[in-house]
């Protein structure tokens, strides 16, 4: 009597730890899509507000020329500037070192999604130093 009920009782066990391991395994696989969606999310996200608020002037994308000609590419500008420094810039609403460029008073996940964007086409070569 006691073997079996021991027997069944080890089966239990096995069957919540099967169970246990599956959903662990779900567990996992989410958290990995979620991690690796985020960033074309954020990208998608600070490209709209790069259009919204810098297209004015800078050109976007992999574009060279944009309206104002003193505005250099925004895919140039992180050869220039450390993105840590932009981004702190940018949630401080310093004006970013020029002229007639408004000052930006992004939140922290608006500084991040704009600088994951910069990153997301900055130019393979510093082109000033071609
Ligand atoms: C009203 C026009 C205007 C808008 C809008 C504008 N900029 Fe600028 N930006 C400029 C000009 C002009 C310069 C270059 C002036 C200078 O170097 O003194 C510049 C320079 C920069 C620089 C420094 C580049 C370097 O190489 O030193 C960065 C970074 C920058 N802009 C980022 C942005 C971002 C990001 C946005 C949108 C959130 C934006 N700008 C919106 C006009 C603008």
């Amino acid at each position: 009597m006691g073997s079996i009920f021991h027997i069944r009782l080890t089966r239990l066990a096995a069957r919540v730890l099967l169970l246990l391991v599956v959903l662990f395994a779900v567990a996992l696989l989410l958290a990995a899509s979620c991690a690796s969606s985020q960033p074309a999310t954020q990208v998608a996200v600070g490209r709209d507000i790069a259009i919204a608020r810098c297209s004015s002037c800078h050109a976007i994308d992999a574009e060279v020329s944009g309206p104002n000609p003193e505005a250099p590419p925004l895919k140039t500008v992180l050869w220039r500037y450390n993105e840590e420094r932009l981004a702190d810039d940018f949630i401080e609403a310093v004006r970013v070192g020029h002229g007639d460029m408004p000052v930006f008073d992004f939140n922290p996940a608006g500084t991040d999604a704009l600088i994951a964007y910069l990153k997301s086409i900055k130019s393979a070569r510093d082109p000033e130093a071609e």
